[in-house]
């Protein structure tokens, strides 16, 4: 990870104040946290305040957050500048891309997303494009390897991307109407890209026999704690004449 400086004198602002409506939902944000521990909030309050910001963290945001839960401004700092959610200097009025470059992305084609963004935005990680809309950066594993490759922007995910989706995806953010965020290639969340593979007989229990038979009635449905792949069978009659018995009738 890179070294992350707060932005150079000349692009902060004198002073930051949250919006009254910010203000009141940060005041209700710090009760949720016992006396004594309001700075457990400071997390959820500094993304409010990129937010507002524009999609970066000012210092005097983090000054003034750090205010707010009575901490010590270093103990802020320290917070801003070791989460790389937070950014310390301006990105793309638009959207600010964050591209995976962990493995499972990187095996599903997150350097071609990033030479997109090299290409379409800026040659360089955090510089902003020529109109000033758009900045990117590589970020670590953003929890949705299953879709990977994949891309944050802002708050949301765009999954299961390709240079064409990314593109399309870009630009719907430089158009005003970004894309329905997740997998951008029609998958249902998660879901195997092949429909589904279990569960396909009503939702109950299929024999890994016959994985593709008819659907099991309810007698034959599994026994309720019974591992997946037993099912439950009639239980067996006795044989007409049982010589086991004691007391034939
Ligand atoms: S490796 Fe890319 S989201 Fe996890």
């Amino acid at each position: 990870m890179s070294v992350r400086r707060l932005a150079p004198k000349e692009l902060q602002p004198e002073s930051f104040a949250f919006t009254a409506e910010n203000l009141a939902w940060a005041q209700k944000e710090i009760t949720k946290y016992p006396p004594g521990r309001q700075f457990s909030a400071v997390i959820a309050i500094m993304w409010r305040a990129q937010e507002q910001c524009g999609g970066w963290l000012p210092e005097a945001a983090i000054r003034t957050v750090a205010d707010m839960l009575q901490m010590p401004h270093i103990r802020a700092l320290e917070v801003a500048t070791f989460y790389t959610m937070f950014q310390l200097n301006p990105v793309g009025k638009k959207a600010h891309v964050q591209v995976c470059g962990t493995t499972p992305c990187r095996l599903r084609g997150a350097g071609e997303l990033i030479e997109v963004c090299k290409n379409r935005i800026h040659h360089d990680p955090f510089h902003l494009s020529a109109d000033g809309d758009f900045s990117w950066e590589e970020v670590e594993c953003a929890g949705a390897c299953v879709n990977a490759p994949m891309v944050q922007i802002w708050k949301d995910t765009y999954e299961d991307l390709t240079p064409e989706t990314l593109n399309k995806v870009l630009d719907g953010f430089a158009s005003g109407n970004p894309p329905t965020p997740g997998p951008q290639n029609g998958r249902q969340h998660a879901a195997p890209m092949t429909g589904p593979t279990t569960l396909k007989s009503g939702g109950i229990n299929v024999s890994p026999v016959d994985s593709n038979g008819p659907a099991l009635t309810d007698n034959d449905a599994k026994r309720a704690g019974a591992a997946a792949n037993v099912q439950e069978r009639p239980a067996p009659k006795p044989p007409a004449a049982d010589a086991t018995e004691k007391n034939p009738p």
